[in-house]
């Protein structure tokens, strides 16, 4: 019997070829919502996911399954362990997405600073006169502290190297380069002008960043998170945002997405706010498409998937 793949969301044509010219059928559904998909997947042999939690009730629900794809890196929403109980491969696409995950990093760091969104805003409120009171600042001479120097962390050092900072780092399993100092947590949080969230979600990283953190960080620094909203506790973060413990924080990414419009974040002044974006354009997307199907492809034909994240028993 031919082999089904469903794709919750739909995905750039240039995955969707590499499945069907590998024979197998296409299924695209109609959203992420946990019924819709169990209904639309019953048959399915592999599903490509984005962010939506997928655990291990509609894995039952697909008996079939034999691997489940993430277009993108972070995986923290699969239960990794039901799947490999169930014999399912888990993958995903880490090279595909540095490059814009980094880009858009860097893009919030510098809004941010220069207070990109609110005085933008204001020429549409009618008033010229709002960037009076609220200069921005300046990003050369300052110091960036990344937390996480894995491929995305790297990739932002990389692209900071043209605006005159110093750039240190954070990750128990990095080492310092001609460029990057690594040094201890606390240092990043004590010494930075700008944070940056580069961390994957685990359980020692989830909530890790609080009131403690936001106390040892500069009252004129910045928080750019473009990882997870789990790592960080979020009203301790609007806590420190309205005491001026910081100066601002960009945001990519939240604990509840999307976003309730009613959340306090979205009344303050002093953040940028966007909807998990930061891998969100065209090219990213295709290569995101490509490299998860390829792997779909490699474990249908009963090969071994290039970038899987369990390991299952022979
Ligand atoms: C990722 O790849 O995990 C990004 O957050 C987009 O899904």
């Amino acid at each position: 019997m031919t082999q089904q793949v469903y794709l919750p969301d739909d995905i750039p044509a240039v995955g969707k070829k590499i499945l069907t010219d590998a024979g197998f059928d296409v299924i695209v559904g109609s959203g992420r919502d946990r019924d819709v998909m169990k209904k639309e997947g019953s048959n399915a042999n592999a599903v490509l996911i984005g962010t939506q939690p997928f655990d291990a009730d509609i894995m039952d629900a697909m008996p079939n399954l034999k691997v489940i794809a993430r277009n993108g890196v972070g995986y923290d929403a699969v239960d990794v362990e039901a799947a490999t109980e169930r014999g399912i491969y888990v993958v995903n696409t880490p090279k595909a997405l540095s490059d814009s995950v980094a880009e858009t990093a860097v893009l919030e760091l510098l809004a941010i600073s220069k207070n990109l969104y609110q005085d933008s805003k204001a020429i549409y409120d009618d008033n010229w006169k709002y960037r009076k009171t609220h200069p921005g600042r300046d990003v050369a001479g300052k110091t960036v502290g990344i937390l996480g120097f894995g491929r995305i962390g790297q990739q932002v050092a990389k692209k900071l190297s043209g605006f005159d900072v110093k750039v240190i780092a954070y990750d128990p399993f990095a080492k310092s380069t001609d460029t990057v100092e690594i040094v201890d947590r606390d240092t990043i949080f004590k010494t930075s002008d700008y944070v940056m969230v580069h961390l994957p979600a685990l359980p020692e990283t989830e909530h890790s960043i609080g009131t403690a953190e936001f106390k040892m960080m500069k009252n004129d620094a910045y928080l750019i998170n473009m990882a997870r909203g789990i790592i960080i506790v979020t009203s301790e973060l609007v806590d420190a945002l309205k005491n001026g413990d910081i100066a601002g924080a960009a945001l990519d990414v939240f604990e509840e997405e999307p976003l309730p419009v009613t959340d306090e974040l979205v009344s303050l002044e002093n953040v940028l706010l966007t909807p998990h974006i930061a891998s969100n354009t065209i090219e990213t997307k295709a290569r995101m498409a490509v490299d998860a199907t390829q792997d779909i492809v490699r474990v249908l034909h009963g090969d071994q998937p290039k970038s899987a994240v369990n390991r299952l028993d022979d």
